[in-house]
């Protein structure tokens, strides 16, 4: 295919060589003249392994090739990718103006061009910049509609500098975000070469992921950073800490706990977090991660207690107590302190949970929920159904298999607020359903 990459920084360059490697024929657009005339000199503009030989390879070949002019390389090509900047300002928000221009550069090309064409944004963007301020630059400038006249695309990228080339053509994610099929079949075509499926999903999703991957990883480093001085601090190898811990791939490297939903709670997670919390206190030493989480999570608790007040409604129906399914261990439930703060504000609440056969409490367990929730018994349901009935909010707080059914039970006029994910399927209208995390 004919490709247009408008930007030869890191990630415009390494593409524009790896596509022509694949025999694609290549056009590289920068500003920059000296980069530029490196490039078409067979000189890669950037230090990156193994990329001088493609572009040498690819400008010999006569594949590869590049220009300061962007007037008709649109017309000469198939797709166009924006692989511009996407700096910070000052104040940490985005700038995406090179992103913009160049938008307006080829929404005026597409003018001219009949043939239908798929504008690229491998730029690094905000959930929403594609659909709210790329297309509409680009329908304005060339006078066509999007998913009609041309197709778009948002493709991150998920390179490293220093093994670039490695993660373009052995990437461990592929995606694809499209405004239509087509937009996407198109842009999947160039990447035969790729020996992994890309993951097809909207515009705004393939936005999101890509800040998703930063911030994941930016995390990562910080948590094995802040561990690692509270082990050392106590005598222990930080570094054989995490080892180990990576070697789990059930519960630590692993989809687990990755889930947007309810807060976390139960009798470990809390507790131990705040002892070695205060132990790095004791020991001076300063966690700043690890001591916002508590505060993270309680703040997630008072977002659910906010979206019961925000319906104006006041019979809530609670399905869970227990922090998840399947146990009747309730201490530090996040769900008690939601019941308990909705009790403290006037709210008549019924509780369910099939788990929870108070008779049988005892301990620590029981003396939680009595402090939490004094007349709970009264408060209980015997059945779904009967919490239904006495509720105009259900709030579903864990993944207890029984209360799938419940969006099927949901009255008209009753709002179903769901903390785990369980009724996302579409059965409820826009109104009547609200997801905390989705
Ligand atoms: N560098 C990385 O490792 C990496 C990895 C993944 C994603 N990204 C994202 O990819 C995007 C590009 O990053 P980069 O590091 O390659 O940027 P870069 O700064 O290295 O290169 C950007 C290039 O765009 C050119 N340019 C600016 N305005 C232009 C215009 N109107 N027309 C043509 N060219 C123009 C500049 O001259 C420059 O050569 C950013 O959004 C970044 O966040 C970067």
């Amino acid at each position: 295919m004919k490709v247009a990459v408008f930007g030869l920084g890191y990630v415009g360059c390494v593409m524009a060589a790896c596509l022509a490697h694949d025999g694609h024929q290549v056009l590289g657009v920068d500003i920059n003249p000296t980069k530029v005339d490196l490039l078409n000199a067979g000189q890669s503009p950037i230090l990156e392994s193994g990329l001088q030989e493609l572009v040498s390879m690819g400008v010999q070949s006569g594949k590869l090739g590049a220009t300061v002019d962007h007037q008709s390389v649109v017309q000469q090509s198939d797709i166009s990718v924006i692989c511009v900047g996407t700096p910070s300002r000052d104040n940490g928000s985005l700038r995406v103006e090179d992103v913009e221009h160049v938008c307006e550069q080829i929404g005026t090309d597409l003018r001219n061009t009949p043939a239908y064409h798929v504008v690229v944004v491998r730029s690094t963007v905000l959930p929403g910049t594609v659909e709210g301020r790329l297309i509409p630059i680009l329908e304005l400038a060339s006078g066509r509609k999007a998913g009609v006249d041309f197709g778009v695309c948002m493709n991150p990228e998920f390179l490293r500098e220093g093994s670039a080339i490695r993660d373009y053509t052995q990437p461990g994610l592929f995606v694809i975000g499209e405004l239509d099929q087509r937009s996407g079949d198109v842009l999947q075509a160039i990447y035969q070469s790729i020996p992994l499926s890309p993951i097809r999903t909207t515009l705004r999703t393939a936005e999101m992921v890509k800040y998703t991957c930063n911030a994941f990883h930016a995390m990562k480093v910080v948590f094995g950073n802040e561990i690692g001085m509270i082990a050392k601090a106590n005598g222990v190898d930080g570094q054989e800490v995490m080892q180990i811990i990576c070697q789990d791939h059930h519960l630590n490297i692993s989809p687990t706990y990755l889930r947007p939903g309810f807060a976390f709670g139960g009798s470990c997670l809390p507790k131990d977090l705040r002892a070695i919390l205060y132990r790095a206190k004791e020991l001076d030493i300063d966690v700043p991660m690890l001591g916002s989480i508590l505060q993270s999570n309680h703040g997630h608790v008072q977002t659910a207690i906010r979206m019961v007040e925000k319906t104006g409604k006041h019979k809530v129906g609670v399905l869970g107590l227990s922090f998840k399914p399947g146990t009747d261990d309730v201490r530090e439930s996040p769900t008690i302190t939601l019941i308990e703060t909705l009790i403290g504000r006037g709210y008549q609440v019924r509780i369910f949970d099939q788990t929870i056969q108070l008779a049988r409490l005892i301990g620590a367990n029981k003396a939680f929920l009595e402090k939490g929730i004094p007349h709970i018994t009264t408060l209980m349901c015997g059945s779904i159904d009967e919490l239904v009935d006495q509720s105009d909010v259900l709030v579903v707080s864990n993944h207890s298999p029984e209360f799938r059914d419940v969006p099927g039970k949901v009255r008209p006029g009753q709002i179903l607020i769901d903390l785990v994910g369980i009724a996302k399927d579409g059965q409820l209208p826009e109104g009547q359903y609200q997801g905390i995390c989705w």
